[in-house]
């Protein structure tokens, strides 16, 4: 491109970080010419619903034509199983499509989008894109400090986005803490309420969000295929909203955003209760195996509601995931997200949180002197 052209691109655009993928197995493994494991992006170990392969195989095959632009069948599905109406649903190409949209209907210069510092890296990208201005909050306890977040609200703060459990951290937040947050919220300012991770929280608190979306206009429940029912590579999810904006959104995303493949294979994995049931055991059970594995080593990793682990191991957080590479193991350092100190480990099947942490028991003495000092 034409410097004089990037200098056409607005300032608050260049001026964003990129977003950082985990890196994918088949780099690192063409790279380091070694077998990898991935346990960086939250995925899936159990892979997807078995059902919902058999619905992509046969999308696949009529993939001359173009997908239901609409998601009529899926959106019907989704607004039975939630006691919603079908125009209260939006199916975006993953949930980050409706992070992103909901950042671009309201927002733009001199309005303002409000979220938590150490939180989902797709929310200030989504702010700063639409030229608003970005108020980010800090954190208590790992965890989004809701009574801080609600002082923080300005006359030109249209949507706030809130993360429960929240990712990198692995945190949640209670019913009654959400409650008197939602009540100091002025009614024409949207909450974003992204619950991607809501199967794997254990808190007996946790919010009951489809209540409270019933009582509240001015709330938005994002759900994903991602994560219990892996389908992270298909790219779907979802978000409950009010008719009139999800109206909106759908003038604003590209006309057939979803495949057909992905919008059958979510189908079929909505109704696979099974596989969603194992996915939350192996992952419960994964989480605990990694928590008292790090534990064993004299580290305090983040109690998690969550499919990933978050510990802080000092100022050679980034070294040690690089040294972790090179035994195989691909986690996600979190200096990007504003944890220099820490990172993040994805719950992964048995054998691969052994191996994960086998590795760390080999990395992590040299450097605990550091951690320490
Ligand atoms: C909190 C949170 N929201 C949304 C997403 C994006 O999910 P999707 O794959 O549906 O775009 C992620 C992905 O890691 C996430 O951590």
């Amino acid at each position: 491109m034409s410097r004089f052209l990037e200098e056409r691109i607005p300032e608050y655009i260049r001026g964003i970080p990129a977003y950082v993928p985990g890196k994918p197995v088949e780099e690192v493994e063409r790279e380091l010419k070694i077998h990898a494991i991935k346990l960086a992006s939250n995925e899936n170990p159990l892979g997807p619903s078995p059902l919902a392969l058999e619905a992509a195989r046969n999308a696949l095959a009529r993939s001359n034509r173009y997908p239901d632009g609409g998601s009529k069948v899926l959106r019907e599905a989704l607004a039975a199983r939630h006691g919603v109406s079908s125009g209260e649903i939006f199916i975006g190409l993953g949930s980050s499509e409706i992070i992103d949209l909901a950042a671009r209907a309201l927002l733009r210069p001199g309005l303002a989008g409000l979220t938590s510092h150490g939180t989902f890296a797709l929310y200030p990208i989504a702010i700063r894109a639409s030229g608003a201005a970005l108020l980010e909050v800090p954190q208590r306890n790992y965890g989004f400090d809701l009574p801080a977040m609600a002082a923080a609200i300005r006359e030109e703060t249209r949507v706030i986005y809130l993360a429960n459990p929240n990712n990198p951290t692995g945190t949640a937040f209670g019913a009654a803490e959400l409650d008197e947050f939602l009540r100091r919220v002025p009614r024409d300012v949207l909450v974003v309420l992204d619950e991607a991770y809501i199967e794997y929280a254990e808190r007996m608190d946790f919010p009951r969000s489809l209540e409270l979306f019933r009582e509240r206009d001015n709330l938005v429940i994002l759900r994903t295929f991602s994560k219990v029912h892996g389908l992270a590579g298909l790219r779907i999810g979802y978000g409950i909203a009010r008719a009139g904006l999800v109206h909106e959104w759908n003038k604003l995303r590209t006309p057939f955003n979803t495949s057909a493949v992905a919008q059958a294979a979510a189908l079929a994995a909505l109704d696979d209760a099974e596989h969603v049931r194992r996915s939350v055991e192996i992952t419960r059970a994964g989480r605990g195996q990694l928590i008292a594995g790090l534990g064993r080593m004299g580290l305090h990793p983040v109690a998690s509601e969550t499919n990933f682990v978050f510990v802080e191991l000092g100022p050679h957080a980034k070294q040690i995931a690089g040294e972790l590479l090179r035994h195989g193991v691909i986690v996600r350092p979190l200096g990007w997200t504003g944890f220099p100190d820490a990172i993040r480990i994805s719950v992964g099947a048995p054998e691969e949180n052994d191996t994960f942490l086998a590795a760390m028991g080999q990395v992590w003495p040299a450097h605990s002197a550091v951690r320490q000092a």
